[in-house]
Formats: structure tokens, C-alpha cells, sequence
């Protein structure tokens, strides 16, 4: 509790001395080619583009950008891939490679971790805590599986599909790589992947990693650049599936491009999830929960926390501590271990939500932020919150994908439900309560793929995630996340 002198603390705001991360140990190469049939090849493109450090706007490295002729190239690589050795493994050798892969990936953690937060402006102490070790732990599991999977889908026989395009963004740049191609290995697949343009780097890092465990040539391949290519790989008639992190918006697009084929995809897009609140809760727990799920990774999370939803007898006590909360935070350089909130991913991204603070002025809600110094060059947003705002407003329907929170109160268990899946989403949601019957009821009402009971944002890879409505199609971990890369025959 707050006591004379550590309120009197508090109020100066926080003093921690620098700890930054060693960047000593990582190598960033000033140019980095596509990853196709098992080599480093020059794009036929000709073209490369920047990625960036979003908490210095400096560059980082050039990286190849893949055309049609590129992705092409890929496709074919992975193909020969499945037709030849891959496909004649087996299963249980398929598995020691994985599990190769899971290992260097720990081996190399800390380079790993550091590299994630250059490039995509996320804290360290996130990459080196949940990143890096959840995508190792993806390996792991999916390693297991590969010569299991008659005990997975008992009765039925499993076959691989062929050869996956996979599409990734740019919020966790290898967790996501390693949500699409443990699986899809797995299953007996050969990959094409993605990263997102700004931030390719521990994807092309991760290529190291799968020539270094001595996959055959093109069993992975791993082909940089913007929408362009994404699409690219979309319409190739050489891939038998597709995998898609990324906005609602392009995942529609994606759909009516595969409208009629013989394509099999699996979309994770948008949410806006809700976390609620009853008066029952352990409150404090509950607003570390709410910061946890809102703040940490710059609301750069697409089954972020962004509606709160709180009972109105203790909306106050909630509001002030979460205000109080919100002032310890530090955002600024991500290397630096104690950041809480490192750098907006893009100046792209950093203009929406700021057009979204714009709008829910406009709308009439109350904002406030946090009143820390952010540093001058770099894309930054303060912990913003909302309160005064109704369902219908913007910034309580629409993704920001920022560290912005909308606020609202509301009085019994049914307006809690109601108010929370008045929403086109349906990807994550939370309870906080002391009483478990509310957590049961709670987790059978409201519409959402997962929901967090006194927790938030907790991974696993033996879990499905995926969402309902506009929040996707299918769902990826745990077994759920194998039979997207099957063909399961009677
Ligand atoms: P995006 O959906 O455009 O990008 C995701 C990936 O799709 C990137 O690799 C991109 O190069 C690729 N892509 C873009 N257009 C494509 C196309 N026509 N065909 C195939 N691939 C394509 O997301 P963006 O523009 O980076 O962010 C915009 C908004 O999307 C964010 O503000 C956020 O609201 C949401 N978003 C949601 C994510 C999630 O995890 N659900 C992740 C990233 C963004
Ligand atoms: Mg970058």
C-alpha cells in the first residue's frame, strides 16, 4: 500500500537506472536475400526494400522484395520438396528435424529476442519471455506429433495437403512463423512463407535456422515482401492451402480470392476483445489483467483487451487504480528491460490509432494518458484510455491495435454479456470474479474463441486459438491446429 514515502515516489514518477539488452551478440546482415529451395537467392525482382527500427526510425537492413517470378520459384522449390524427400520420411525422422528446429531456436534465444525487438519495436523483456520461448515451445509440441497422428484422428487416415502458403504480421513476427510452419511440418506440408514488410528479420533469422537443422532444400522457403507478394502467393495454383495472420480487411480479400478453388484456408483476423469485471473480483489482480491485456506490446495484440466492460459499484476504485497503474508505466526504448511499452510498429500504424484518439474525442468520450516523456525520434503512444463512451462509437466497435482502452460500466450479468458480443469480432475475452459459477456461465455466453478467466493473454501450444464472426476461420494449436493441415479421410 501506499505508503508517505513511496506515495511521494510514485508522484515524481518511478526512477530506474538504463539496463539495456547487449546487442553485441546479434548479427544483422546490411542485406538479406529470399529463402528458396534451401539457398539464399537474389530476388528476381532486382528490387530490395528497408526495414526499419521504429524506435529510431534508423535502418536496420535491406531485404529482398519477391515477385510473381519469385514466388513461382518458391512454390516449385516446395513442391519438389513434398514430392520428394519429405513425403518419403518418415514420420518419426520428420519429427527429429522439428524438434531440431525448436532447439537452436532456444540456443539462440537471446539473439533471437533482440533481433524481434529492433525491428518490430516490441519490448525485450516480451520477445525474450513469451515470444521467443511460446515459438520454441510451438516446435516442441508440433514435433510430437509428427509420427502420432493416426492417434490424433484415431479411425481415420491422415494425409497432408500438398504445399502451404503461409502470411504472417508483423505483432509477433516469429511466433507467428512458428504457428504456421511447426503444423504444417508436422502433417507431412512443405511451406512458402511470408513475413510481414516491417518486420522480416527473425523470419529470414529463422531460415538460418532451418538450413542449419539440415532440412532437405525447400521443404521451407521463406519469400520477403508487401502485399504484393502475399497476393502472389494467394493466387499461385500451385499451393493447396493457406494460412493468414493479419487484418480483417485482407482477409477478405483473401477469401474472394479463394472463392471456388480447391484451396483450403485458415484466417486469424481482428478482435476487439472484452475484458469484465464484476465487483466480486480481486480488483488489483484484475487492473494488472487489464494492463497485461491492453498496454504491454502496445495493444500490437489481436486478442488485446481493448473494451472494458466494469460493474458499475466499483468503476471508480477500478479507474483510479488503473490511473495510477497507467503512470508507473515506461515506455521508450525497447531494449531497455524495464520498458513496459516500446515503439508503435510503423508511422503507418502510429497516424491510425492516433486518428482513432482523434475519433473518440470527436465521439465525445473522455481520454486520458498517462503523462510520461516518450523520446523524440520513434513512433510512440502514451496508455490512453476512454471513458464516456457507448457502444456505437468508434473506438469501442473498430480494431485500433494500439495501447488504447474504451471503458464502460454496466449493472448485471446480462448487460455484461450483451454489451460485450455487441461487437463484429469474436477472437478473446476475460472474466475477472471470485465466483466460479460466473466464469462457467460466463465462458458459455459470451461468443469469443477463447476466454481468459482471472488471467489474460496466457498461450499454450496445446490450446486452440481462433475466433468466431469476423475474427476468422479455423483455429490454429493444440490438435485443432493439425487437422488445418490435413487431409482426414474415413
Ligand atoms: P495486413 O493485414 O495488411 O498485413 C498482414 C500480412 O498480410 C502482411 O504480411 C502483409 O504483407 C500481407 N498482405 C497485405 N495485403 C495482402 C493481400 N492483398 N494478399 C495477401 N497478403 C497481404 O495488416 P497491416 O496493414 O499491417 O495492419 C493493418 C491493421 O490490421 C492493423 O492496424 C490491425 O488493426 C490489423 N492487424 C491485425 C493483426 C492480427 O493479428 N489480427 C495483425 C496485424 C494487423
Ligand atoms: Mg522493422
Amino acid at each position: 500500500m501506499a505508503t508517505p514515502e513511496n506515495k511521494l515516489a510514485f508522484e515524481g514518477g518511478w526512477e530506474y537506472s538504463p539496463a539495456p539488452e547487449s546487442t553485441d551478440h546479434i548479427k544483422v546482415a546490411k542485406k538479406y536475400e529470399l529463402f528458396i529451395g534451401g539457398d539464399f537467392v537474389k530476388p528476381q525482382s532486382g528490387k530490395y526494400f528497408d526495414t526499419i527500427n521504429p524506435a529510431t526510425e534508423g535502418r536496420l537492413s535491406r531485404v529482398a522484395l519477391a515477385n510473381d517470378a519469385d514466388v513461382d520459384k518458391a512454390v516449385k522449390a516446395a513442391r519438389k520438396a513434398y514430392g520428394g524427400p519429405w513425403s518419403r520420411m518418415k514420420p518419426a525422422d520428420r519429427g527429429k528435424y522439428i524438434y531440431r528446429i525448436a532447439r537452436i531456436i532456444q540456443e539462440r534465444a537471446r539473439e533471437f529476442a533482440a533481433i524481434e525487438s529492433l525491428d518490430g519495436g516490441k519490448p525485450i523483456r516480451e520477445a525474450r519471455d513469451v515470444d521467443v520461448p511460446l515459438a520454441a515451445a510451438h516446435f516442441f509440441y508440433y514435433a510430437g506429433w509428427a509420427d502420432k497422428l493416426e492417434y490424433a484422428f484415431p479411425g481415420r487416415s491422415a494425409k497432408p495437403m500438398g504445399v502451404a502458403g503461409q502470411i504472417i504480421p508483423w505483432n509477433f513476427p516469429l511466433l507467428m512463423a512458428a504457428w504456421k510452419v511447426a503444423p504444417a511440418l508436422a502433417c507431412g506440408n512443405t511451406v512458402v512463407l511470408k513475413p510481414a514488410e516491417t518486420t522480416p528479420l527473425t523470419a529470414l533469422k529463422l531460415a538460418e535456422v532451418i538450413a542449419d537443422a539440415g532440412l532437405p532444400d525447400g521443404v521451407v522457403n521463406i519469400v520477403t515482401g508487401a502485399g504484393d507478394t502475399g497476393a502472389s502467393i494467394v493466387s499461385h495454383p500451385g499451393v493447396d492451402k493457406i494460412a493468414f495472420t493479419g487484418s480483417t480487411e485482407v482477409g477478405r480479400i483473401i477469401q474472394k480470392a479463394l472463392a471456388g478453388s480447391r484451396k483450403k484456408y485458415t484466417l486469424e483476423l481482428g478482435g476487439k476483445a472484452a475484458n469484465i469485471i464484476f465487483a466480486d473480483a480481486a480488483i488489483d489482480q484484475a487492473v494488472e489483467g487489464i494492463v497485461n491485456g491492453i498496454f504491454f506490446n502496445q495493444g500490437h495484440v489481436c486478442c488485446a483487451g481493448s473494451r472494458l466492460f466494469v460493474q458499475e459499484s466499483v468503476v471508480e476504485e477500478v479507474i483510479r487504480k488503473l490511473r495510477d497503474r497507467m503512470e508507473t508505466l515506461i515506455v521508450g526504448d525497447p531494449l531497455d528491460k524495464n520498458t513496459d511499452i516500446g515503439a508503435i510498429n510503423s508511422k503507418a500504424q502510429l497516424e491510425k490509432i492516433e486518428s482513432y484518439l482523434d475519433i473518440g474525442r470527436e465521439e465525445g468520450g473522455d481520454m486520458y494518458q498517462s503523462s510520461c516523456a516518450v523520446p523524440e525520434k520513434g513512433y510512440w503512444c502514451r496508455p490512453t484510455i476512454f471513458t464516456g463512451v457507448s457502444q456505437s462509437n468508434r473506438v469501442v466497435q473498430e480494431e485500433i491495435f494500439g495501447p488504447v482502452l474504451a471503458i464502460q460500466t454496466f449493472r448485471t450479468f446480462e448487460e455484461a454479456i450483451s454489451k460485450a458480443n455487441n461487437t463484429p469480432y469474436g477472437l478473446s475475452g476475460g472474466v475477472w470474479t471470485d465466483k466460479g459459477a460466473k466464469i462457467f456461465r460466463m465462458t458459455q455466453s459470451v461468443r469469443a474463441g477463447v476466454v481468459w478467466a482471472n488471467t489474460f493473454n496466457k498461450f499454450d501450444p496445446t490450446s486452440p486459438f481462433g475466433g468466431y464472426k469476423e475474427s476468422g476461420v479455423g483455429r490454429e494449436g493444440g490438435l485443432h491446429g493439425l487437422d488445418a493441415y490435413l487431409r482426414l479421410e474415413a
